[in-house]
């Protein structure tokens, strides 16, 4: 298999580090002497053929930029037939034997059937949520997190003026890595994820009970958006205990800003993979880390995994969140 011409491109929902990746497969890209094209928009921008041709300073000064420079979109023309097969064409017509696709599994079925047709794949994950099954990490996290951590450091300090309850809910689709991650790391009163069965009385109310009976006077409830809105929740508080919750949804501002430096150093290991991988024969992959170590697996492999919050978060967050004295 001879890799003469690759294209590079982000779909699904953006996430900080994405620029980082892109510069990487262009970068080594140029490193080989392969030709690099950025397609626009996603999926969409194969089947119309929206590409330009990529240099060294397509990509100079993106590594600390958030969003993606090549756009993102998330494409139904490319989940029928006829849309992979004109995708395909202009493959075959610009010259392009493999694609670097960057973004969650959505992204990953798309190049799984463009790889049906003979094109080359490999995908890198890049989501704020975190929740690709096949990798410890995905691009955009880190920075999702910071992003979230710091508004709900500012959110408590006015919740701790006015004595107050705050129900603050976070991004993650159906998935509670960040909302786990950040309500930790902010030391929450409680943190729901759809990942555990919620009992409210015992989750919610009595943790409030707890904490207002050791004297804390604010209180903040962080909430993952696939364990229920933020309003309901506060309403549920409003009609159990002599609170009046404040309610924040953090939504998108989750996804922007400038990428800390694990996002950048990741996407850029990962962009540096995809294209090794690619030189090496390889097809139909996706790059993952596990703890520390990068390899990567199938992509039909990858979609089937499962991926849970670790137990021992769970147990965690019991002892952060309860008051035993
Ligand atoms: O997958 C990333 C994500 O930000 C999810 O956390 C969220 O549920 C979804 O995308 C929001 O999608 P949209 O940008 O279409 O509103």
């Amino acid at each position: 298999m001879s890799v003469k011409r690759i294209g590079v491109l982000t779909s699904g929902g953006d996430a900080p580090g994405m620029n980082a990746a892109v510069r990487a497969v262009v970068r080594t890209c140029l490193y080989h002497g392969i030709e690099v094209y950025g397609i626009r928009r996603g999926w969409n921008g194969l089947i119309h053929g929206d590409v330009q041709k990529m240099d060294a300073s397509s990509v100079s000064r993106t590594i600390n930029r958030g969003g993606t420079i090549l756009y993102t979109a998330r494409s139904k023309e490319f989940m029928t037939e006829e849309g992979q097969l004109r995708a395909v064409s202009t493959c075959k017509f610009l010259g392009l034997d493999s694609i670097v696709a960057i973004g969650g599994d959505g992204t990953f079925r798309g190049a799984r059937a463009l790889s049906k047709y003979g094109i080359n794949v490999v995908c890198i994950p890049g989501t704020i949520d975190n929740d690709i099954c096949c990798t410890n990490y995905c691009i955009g996290f880190d920075t999702a997190a910071n992003t979230a951590i710091e508004c709900i450091d500012k959110l408590r300090d006015t919740m701790q003026s006015h004595e107050r309850c705050s129900v603050v809910e976070v991004m993650g689709r159906n998935a509670g890595f960040l909302a786990m991650y950040v309500g930790l790391a902010v030391g929450a009163t409680a943190v729901l994820v759809p990942e555990k069965e919620i009992d409210f009385e015992k989750d919610v109310i009595e943790k409030l009970r707890q904490a207002r009976l050791h004297g804390f006077t604010h209180y903040m409830i962080v909430v993952a958006e696939g364990a229920g809105q933020a309003t309901d929740i506060a309403q549920k508080i409003r009609d159990s205990i002599d609170l009046d919750p404040r309610v924040t949804v953090l939504g998108h501002i989750q996804r922007g800003g400038s990428p800390t430096g694990r996002d950048r150093v990741n996407a850029t290991k990962m962009g540096y993979l995809a294209v090794e991988l690619l030189l090496a024969g390889k097809t139909n992959r996706i790059v993952c880390t596990h703890n520390g170590q990068y390899t990567d697996v199938d992509i039909d492999e990858g979609l089937e995994m499962k991926k849970d919050i670790q137990e021992m978060e769970i147990d965690l967050l019991a002892a952060m969140t309860g008051y035993h004295s």
